[in-house]
């Protein structure tokens, strides 16, 4: 039941996030990577909650490890928005996003960590998938292979002629462990 929700709401999302952007891959990822941002927060935040009010030291490694989490997903969106500048419809439907992805995620975590924790994971692999395909496009030629954002070369230590597609590798990298991270703390 858990998996099977997990697994809708992905689709779900993904299905929006497809038809809205199809190939328009930078514009994708700033406002996807809005949106990644926010459950590591609300996770860290609610672990760190019931630490203190069970007044138990609980999981203090897993606050760190989901705050660290949303720290990166804000760094990508520091290194896109350097790629493609969004337009006033998509700024508008972060803010209204933001909103709404928050409280969903705060009620479902409130509900079902193991769900909010499996959903995420799915979510990123899906992440995974799109910057694959975004890759692709960007070693056929069919998106221009401009320089790596400064941001990114100092975060992940690239050589100073390092590219868009060493930079899309790296943040691929990073939801890869996002998943990894969320299928184990689902726990099923
Ligand atoms: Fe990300
Ligand atoms: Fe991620």
């Amino acid at each position: 039941m858990r998996d099977w929700f997990a697994k809708s709401m992905t689709k779900f999302f993904r299905f929006f996030a497809d038809t809205f952007f199809a190939k328009r891959y930078g514009h994708r990822a700033v406002v996807l990577e809005t949106i990644a941002g926010v459950p590591g927060m609300v996770a860290g935040m609610l672990i760190h909650l019931r630490s203190l009010r069970k007044m138990e030291r609980g999981n203090g490694t897993m606050i760190h490890e989901m705050l660290a989490e949303a720290e990166n997903e804000r760094k990508h969106l520091m290194f896109f928005i350097e790629i493609a500048k969004p337009n006033w419809f998509e700024r508008r439907l972060i803010m209204i996003a933001q909103f709404m992805f928050w409280h969903f995620y705060l009620i479902l975590y409130l509900i079902s960590p193991s769900t909010a924790h499996k959903m995420i994971a799915y979510f990123e692999e899906e992440a995974v998938r799109s910057y694959t395909e975004y890759l692709e496009l960007i070693e056929s030629g069919e998106i221009e292979d401009v320089p790596a954002p400064a941001l990114a070369i100092e975060y992940y230590g690239l050589k100073t002629s390092a590219t868009l597609s060493t930079m899309v590798r790296c943040v691929r990298s990073d939801e890869a462990r996002h998943s990894e991270v969320n299928h184990r703390v689902a726990g099923f």
